[in-house]
């Protein structure tokens, strides 16, 4: 008998990208080798066979895009901080350990206590119970010379609005100077959540529509770079099997590619470590 699992609906999110993950582990040309959430997945209680379609790929093609923004930071920064708000049963420190980084994993309770029995806080390694939301984990954080990376991988999506520009803005004000990372998505992929197959198995849906991420510039930020599964950085596609990367070039113009944006931004202000 696995672990049975008693998620939120948003919470119960989590288990797309994890089995996404598990199902490219087991490929002969695996993106991110993530053999952990194999484990997972054998360990987990759930009917995860009745997630399907291209969104199980798109998670990990999404995933390293994001491992690649991190890299970055911590090639410039190997002793920064590393938050993923909204981790799920992401392995990402595992992948990007660099042995010197101190990493932070928060997610809200469930899902923690979920997280919990699989994983173990370490030296540099802490996880939080909270809320992408909540402000009481942003002193826990911070910590004199230490520059910080916000990430949020498919989890704003599932707010509206004002609580995502309200918590922007919040991030702008707090963390002056530090790289912030997410992804955003136009109507295209909005409008046609219930066409999803992912999504007809779950009952949470995204309600945040950002066709531009330029517009979110007025919370604070600085856009740096912005990609689509068609604009991958080199490197990045590189580790992608031929049909991602050139099938994915060959759709760049096409909505459902062009919608959904994975941008790494800047918050305005002189960094608090400079
Ligand atoms: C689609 S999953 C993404 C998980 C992970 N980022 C990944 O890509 O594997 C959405 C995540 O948002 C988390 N979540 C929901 N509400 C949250 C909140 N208020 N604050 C932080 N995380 C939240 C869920 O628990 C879940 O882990």
């Amino acid at each position: 008998m696995g672990e049975p699992v008693s998620l939120g609906e948003v919470q119960e999110t989590l288990l797309i990208p994890l089995y996404g993950r598990a199902r490219d582990a087991r490929n002969e040309k695996s993106v991110l080798g993530d053999r952990k959430a194999v484990d997972l997945v054998e360990a987990i209680d759930y009917d995860f066979e009745k997630f399907r379609g291209p969104s199980l790929a798109g998670s990990v093609l999404r995933a390293s895009i994001f491992d690649e923004y991190v890299r970055e930071f911590l090639r410039r920064h190997p002793d920064g901080t590393v938050v993923d708000l909204g981790c799920g049963l992401s392995t990402r420190f595992d992948r990007l350990d660099n042995g010197r980084v101190r990493w932070f994993d928060l997610d809200v309770e469930d899902t923690m206590s979920l997280r919990r029995t699989f994983f173990d806080d370490g030296d540099r390694y802490m996880m939080i119970t909270g809320s992408i939301f909540d402000t009481d984990w942003y002193a826990r954080v911070t910590e004199p010379a230490r520059p910080v990376f916000l990430l949020s991988e498919a989890v704003l999506l599932y707010f509206p609005d004002a609580r995502v520009h309200e918590v922007l803005r919040r991030f702008a004000d707090t963390f002056p100077g530090s790289g912030l990372a997410f992804d955003t998505s136009g109507p295209a992929m909005m409008n046609t959540q219930d066409r999803n197959p992912v999504f007809r198995a779950v009952s949470a849906r995204m309600k945040w529509t950002c066709a531009d991420p330029t517009t979110l510039e007025q919370f604070g930020l600085r856009l740096v770079e912005s990609r689509t599964f068609a604009s991958p950085q080199p490197g990045v596609a590189r580790t992608w099997p031929a049909k991602y990367r050139y099938g994915l070039r060959l759709l760049g113009w096409a909505p459902p590619v062009t919608t959904y944006k994975l941008n790494l931004f800047t918050t305005l202000g002189e960094p608090a470590f400079a």
